[in-house]
């Protein structure tokens, strides 16, 4: 089956989609995105994620290609004619084709809006989950405004490369004084020695991630202790346990850090637990 892409106002064949040169977002990574997660159909957070988008492009002045309604139908349109029923719709949207110039472009050019879909076996996440994952360190050499989800990524490529050369599956971001940040493409968390999850506090050093806000949302209803701090790469070593969350890796146990074994190197109990009923909280919308 042909994929199918949403192109500035068109569906196509995925292999014959073009985009233009001069699109800011090839030139200067002047753009922003989202990933959502699609679970038995449906979207998961929709609304939050489509917030997250609004104020995004507000942060940078890009206009909004299409209105939050639009934009649904077209999340809609991509994900039935994919046939997906588990995995991702990715939406990104650049400052538009225009001469190459770093300054913004006349306000006659239109932002561009790509939507593409993506099936994943379920069952690849779930093994993760059991098994857990390994985490290496980096240092966070991002700009200072990572609360903006933008498509400039090269520091989480690096990031991310590191990992996969180390043997492991995420890179967690260190900043100059030895805190953990987040990963390059997850929140960090951990459960302290009193039993506190603990993840660092929102400002513009981490990404407001969404599974982030559910599974705070989770947290309370559950009557556990939260705790939204920085906490130290040694912090992190002695934890309890350590997991991180994103909208493709949902709650993943984090079993050892730079080779160092997260409590007795098993999947912790509560991010299994938590992992297991995130989707009794989450919005879906079909
Ligand atoms: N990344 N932090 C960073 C740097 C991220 O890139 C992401 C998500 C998150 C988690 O956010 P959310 O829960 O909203 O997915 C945190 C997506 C999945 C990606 O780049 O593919």
């Amino acid at each position: 089956m042909s994929r199918i892409a949403y192109v500035n106002g068109q569906y196509v064949i995925q292999r014959d989609a073009n985009v233009s040169i001069q699109d800011r977002g090839y030139q200067f990574g002047d753009g922003v995105y989202e990933v959502c997660e699609i679970f038995r159909g449906a979207l998961i957070d929709e609304a939050r994620h489509l917030d997250r988008l609004a104020r995004s492009l507000e942060e940078l002045r890009i206009g909004a290609p299409l209105g939050k309604g639009a934009l649904g139908v077209v999340l809609r349109e991509i994900i039935a004619r994919n046939k997906v029923a588990n995995g991702y719709v990715y939406i990104q949207v650049t400052r538009g084709a225009a001469p190459r110039d770093h300054a913004f472009p006349p306000s006659s050019v239109r932002s561009s809006l790509i939507v593409t879909a993506r099936q994943i076996d379920p069952e690849k996440g779930e093994a993760a989950a059991r098994k857990g994952i390994s985490v290496v360190t980096t240092p966070d050499l991002r700009w200072k405004r990572v609360d903006i989800k933008t498509i400039s990524l090269i520091p989480n490529c690096l990031a991310r490369q590191a990992a996969k050369e180390g043997g492991a599956q995420e890179a967690w971001f260190i900043d100059s004084d030895g805190m953990v940040v987040e990963g390059a493409a997850s929140n960090a968390w951990i459960i302290d020695r009193s039993g506190a999850i603990v993840t660092r506090q929102l400002d513009s050093s981490v990404l407001r991630g969404i599974t982030r806000t559910t599974l705070i949302d989770i947290i309370a209803a559950q009557g556990l202790t939260l705790e939204e701090r920085k906490f130290s790469l040694e912090e992190a070593f002695s934890a309890q346990e350590a997991f991180i969350t994103g909208a493709t890796t949902l709650v993943t146990p984090v079993v050892t850090i730079d080779g160092r074994k997260i409590g007795d190197g098993a999947p912790g109990p509560l991010a299994q637990r938590l992992r297991s009923i995130f989707h009794d909280t989450a919005a879906r919308t079909f």
